[in-house]
């Protein structure tokens, strides 16, 4: 008897009015934003991982930079022991001797002088001259 006395009791809730489902709904609304916005704040969006480089892709950004710093820049920048015939500072200074470049890098291949492409950096610098030689 007790028994049924309490879940009577149980079941007796107050139905919803409207207002409060609105509350509810406002409230449960902002719940989500503020958490939303706190996710954002604790997970700045990390970095895209880095590309890998194609024949399609391939640019002075992604490529070329590197291996130019890494493959003439010891004899090319100012300074150095062949700069006067080619000096390495960036984009442009390899953008407008692309020719000559090409010519001694792909063609004669007598640079990099005492050194050596892979076949990879080759076919990639091909491409790169192929595409015009984009910067991004
Ligand atoms: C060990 C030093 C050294 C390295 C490394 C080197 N060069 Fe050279 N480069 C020279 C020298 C020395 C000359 C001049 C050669 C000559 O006149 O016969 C030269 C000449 C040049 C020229 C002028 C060619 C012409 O006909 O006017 C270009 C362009 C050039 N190099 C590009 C490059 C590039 C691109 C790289 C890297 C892939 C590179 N070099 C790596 C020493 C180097």
């Amino acid at each position: 008897m007790k028994l049924v006395q309490l879940k009577n009791r149980c079941r007796r809730t107050r139905p919803l009015t409207s207002t409060n489902i609105v509350v509810l709904s406002i409230i449960a609304i902002i719940t989500a934003i503020v958490s939303c916005s706190k996710d954002q704040a604790a997970e700045p969006n990390p970095e895209p991982p880095p590309e890998s480089v194609t024949v399609e892709n391939v640019s002075y950004t992604n490529f070329a930079r590197t291996l130019f710093e890494s493959k003439c820049s010891s004899c090319h920048v100012a300074g150095a022991s062949a700069s006067g015939k080619w000096t390495f500072s960036g984009y442009t200074s390899v953008k407008n001797n692309a020719a000559t470049i090409k010519n001694v890098v792909l063609e004669n291949r007598t640079m990099p002088l005492g050194g050596s492409l892979t076949s990879q950096e080759r076919e990639l610098l091909a491409a790169w001259f192929t595409r015009n030689t984009p910067e991004n």
